[in-house]
């Protein structure tokens, strides 16, 4: 324990927003002001996460997604409140947002208004509530051209599905409390407004 109170900061967007380099950046700037930091992501790199991504590759069906998802959140959220009660800052990079918004995105398709609020129910006894999410958002056009950069694109980088995914991450902003910053405008720029987001946790 290092006597100062853990928090627990989200950031979400669909892909291309520049979570990672936001997350990588304000892991670093937050050990510049003396706080312990330990930065994380999900799908996790545990074999539950692994399990997610070969479902991905696989094709398998979005409610098996769902459920692998929650999965390997509910372990990862374990972690996670055992790094807050030492006192450390927690960064993820994705947390239960992203499977209302993508899972919700396939699910739609079969069960309607249902899905959003199924995917919510399922995540609720398996998260922390974080202490403040980051949801970035872009222009789906510009983040499928940055995504598009890195190479192959997996199902989930489709433009027009990307498209669906932030209109249901926009659905979530008030019920969660969850802070918006555009993410189309230089890094810094989008950095600092992350950093004033986040400010008061530090
Ligand atoms: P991503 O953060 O892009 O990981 P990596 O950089 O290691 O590829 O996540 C992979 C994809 O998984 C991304 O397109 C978003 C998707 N995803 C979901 O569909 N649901 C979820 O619950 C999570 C955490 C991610």
């Amino acid at each position: 324990m290092n006597g100062k109170k853990g928090a627990f900061i989200v950031l979400e967007g669909i892909d291309g927003t520049g979570k990672s380099t936001l997350s990588r950046e304000l892991a670093d700037w937050m050990r510049e002001m003396g706080r312990e930091v330990v930065l994380t992501a999900e799908p996790t790199k545990d074999w539950l996460g692994l399990a997610v991504r070969r479902a991905n590759e696989e094709g398998l069906d979005p409610l098996t997604e769902s459920l692998l998802f929650t999965a390997d959140r509910c372990e990862h959220t374990k972690q996670i409140v055992q790094w807050l009660d030492q006192g450390k800052m927690v960064i993820c990079d994705r947390y239960f947002g992203s499977t209302v918004a993508y899972q919700g995105a396939a699910l739609q398709e079969s069960m309607g208004e249902e899905a959003l609020p199924w995917l919510v129910l399922i995540n609720s006894p398996v998260i922390r509530r974080p202490h403040i999410t980051v949801l970035l958002t872009s222009d789906a056009d510009l983040a499928m051209k940055r995504v598009g950069d890195r190479g192959a694109l997996s199902k989930f980088e489709r433009s027009d599905y990307l498209k669906r995914v932030q209109e249901n991450y926009l659905m979530l902003v008030d019920r969660f409390d969850w802070r918006v910053v555009d993410s189309n405008g230089p890094l810094p720029e989008v950095f600092e407004q992350v950093k004033r987001a986040v400010q008061a946790y530090v």
